[in-house]
């Protein structure tokens, strides 16, 4: 939720860079943008309504080398101008952008009224910059002040911050993601000598230090990766300083100074752009010919070690929200199936009750892709507060639920920017069937089974297949409502589908358990309803038939998606046989139909109203 995005160092484009970079970070709000550039002493601020991705970055060409740039997703206060970020103190020096919510801006913005502030905006943003203002006023001190206002604030926040009489950048985390990225000069620094980690912009690890060139700090790490692979990470309650040569990090609450080690991640620039597809949501569904075999490719002892976790824990939850939910629950599945183990799934945001269950033997499993949705860390601080041990499967490296979970599994499927989430769930899958079949001692036969489900989409995902279902789109492109059913592990796949086609087509799609519509949601049956039915070769087939059956016999036409054809079905979308890992086939089909959906309600797939690709509040 937002993007931020701020820059110091020697390049003197700072403001054209900022507004480049956060065009990569467009997928976390895109209802407005703003830019401030420092420029000498002067500050050229500009902010609008819209997206990021239609400014012409050339027009911020001024000569400066600090400049910051939000994209917003809106929260408090309207989808203004004035709303946007950055906002400014009373006398225009300070200017602040900001991600997530400061909860106790009202008591904050009448205390600073008494003190003659005036506010412009709605936002809870607005009271930072004059929170700011007031501290500098006492202290003189640029991060000295950003430090103290950030003492007062409660909630979830990230902020970028800059002065017109500082050559400073100044951030500060506490709940929403920060990530600094690090542009060194080809050459060593001659200053430095090898070893140890003297300061805080040295290179642990490394013998020969090289100068740095600049900072960038960003939500994400598509902001900068472009420039840098080298970052150093943010934990929460920490704050940085940086002038584009050194950087200091330090404890909010201390004060005191927190050493930094620099990480070289391995994203390409290449894997997060959409190269020749017109959006990221195609790009990443196509992804997945490669994608799922990365997760399948996991290091066997791991995987062992997480099914020796789960037999000695007493009860293991597994926890995600939205798709990845739908992940955690396809895995009940898989357990109960396959390793005939039960484990419980709850959604992030209700887990919070079930801390009553919890002890410090038991094991949570959290998915997320982005590592940073605040549900989950809500979950997993839950659990740990009852001692209990967390895993956590994520997709990006080095997020906050990577590095606050006792260990990791990551599924290795790339930058994945589209808001609709597809190559991330059935990388997920894939490591949770890995998993259960661990837990039946059986590992090789679920690398086995998946590798060769790798192949058979690889086929399956050819142009004509790709082109039968955008024909297909054409034809219900304009249906009003669209129901989906499922079984075992295509119970959840079919909620899945409902959110795929729901969150980028706006088209009303609702999935049930193919045995539950009987018990009420039959009498939304018309003549002609669309119904999709998910439906594997597998000790559920009939009853998926019987369910398929009583719709049609209600008016519903059936669109079967299924390796096999049977009399039931209007429409055969036909997928390869993957037994226990069919509901990672039978999904994708759904993907695509979803993304032509869109395209032909001429939405923006990659974009959708109303969402944001990492959801960073509560
Ligand atoms: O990054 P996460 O996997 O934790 O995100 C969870 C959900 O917000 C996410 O899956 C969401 O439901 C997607 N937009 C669905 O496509």
């Amino acid at each position: 939720m937002c993007g931020i995005f701020g820059y110091v160092g020697d390049r003197r484009n700072a403001g054209t860079l900022v507004v480049e970079g956060l065009k990569n970070l467009e997928y976390r709000g895109y209802d407005s943008w703003g830019v401030a550039c420092k420029d000498g002493g002067a500050l050229h601020v500009r902010k609008d309504i819209g997206r990021i991705g239609n400014v012409d970055s050339s027009e911020f060409d001024h000569d400066c080398g600090i400049a910051i740039a939000h994209t917003r997703w809106a929260t408090h206060g309207g989808v203004t101008q004035i709303n946007a970020h950055p906002h400014l103190s009373c006398d225009g020096t300070i200017a602040v952008i900001h991600n997530g919510i400061v909860e106790n801006y009202e008591k904050i913005r009448s205390d600073l009224k008494k003190k003659g502030h005036v506010f412009l905006s709605e936002t809870d943003t607005e009271v930072i910059p004059h929170l700011i203002e007031e501290e500098y006023r006492r202290t003189k001190d640029f991060a000295a002040a950003v430090r103290s206002a950030c003492l007062r604030f409660e909630g979830r926040y990230a902020i970028l911050a800059l002065h017109t009489e500082s050559n400073t950048l100044v951030a500060a985390r506490t709940g929403s993601p920060l990530i600094v990225g690090v542009e060194h000069s080809s050459t060593p620094n001659p200053s430095s000598g090898g070893g140890g980690e003297t300061s805080p912009s040295s290179r642990g690890g490394r013998s020969r230090r090289m100068e740095v060139n600049g900072y960038f700090i960003a939500s994400d790490i598509p902001a900068f990766l472009e420039h840098t692979n080298t970052v150093q990470y943010l934990d929460d309650g920490e704050m940085v300083v940086t002038d584009g040569k050194g950087i200091l990090f330090s404890d909010i609450q201390t004060g005191r100074e927190r050493p930094k080690r620099e990480v070289e991640i391995t994203w390409s620039v290449e894997q997060a752009q959409k190269g020749d597809f017109e959006h990221y949501m195609l790009k990443e569904i196509m992804d997945q010919k490669e994608s799922i075999a990365r997760a399948v490719n996991q290091s066997e002892e791991q995987i062992l070690k997480v099914a020796k976790a789960i037999r000695e824990a007493k009860g293991t939850f597994l926890v995600g929200c939205g798709t990845a939910g739908k992940a955690c629950m396809a895995a009940e599945y898989f357990f109960s199936v396959i390793a005939e183990k039960h484990v419980n799934f709850a959604p992030a945001s209700e887990f919070k009750l079930y801390h009553h269950f919890l002890k410090s033997e038991s094991l949570l499993i959290v998915v997320s892709q982005s590592g940073e949705t605040a549900d989950v860390l809500e979950a997993m601080r839950v659990a740990k507060a009852k001692g209990s041990t967390v895993l956590a499967i994520v997709n990006v490296e080095g997020s906050t639920i990577a590095r606050e979970a006792d260990s990791i599994l990551l599924i290795n499927a790339g930058p994945e920017r589209a808001v609709a989430s597809t190559k991330a769930l059935t990388g997920q899958l894939a490591v949770l069937l890995l998993i259960a079949y661990a837990l039946a001692d059986n590992l090789r036969e679920g690398r086995m089974l998946l590798l060769e489900t790798c192949a058979k989409i690889n086929d399956m995902l050819n142009p004509r297949y790709v082109e039968r279902l955008r024909d297909f789109a054409e034809h219900i492109k304009n249906e009003e409502d669209l129901y989906i059913i499922g079984k075992s592990w295509n119970y959840p796949m079919a909620l899945e589908s409902a959110i795929k086609i729901q969150e980028v087509s706006y088209v009303h799609a609702e999935g049930f358990a193919g045995g539950e519509l009987k018990h009420g949601p039959i009498a939304l049956i018309e003549e002609g309803t669309p119904c999709i039915a998910l439906i594997g070769n597998d000790e559920v087939t009939q009853d998926m038939l019987s369910n398929a059956m009583e719709l049609k016999a209600r008016g519903a036409s059936i669109i079967g998606v299924s390796p096999e054809r049977y009399g039931v079905f209007d429409e055969w979308i036909k997928v390869p046989n993957a037994g226990a890992a069919q509901a990672i086939v039978n999904i994708i089909p759904i993907q695509v139909l979803a993304y032509f959906l869109a395209v032909k309600r001429g939405k923006d797939p990659d974009m959708p109203r109303n969402l944001a690709k990492s959801v960073t509040v509560k």
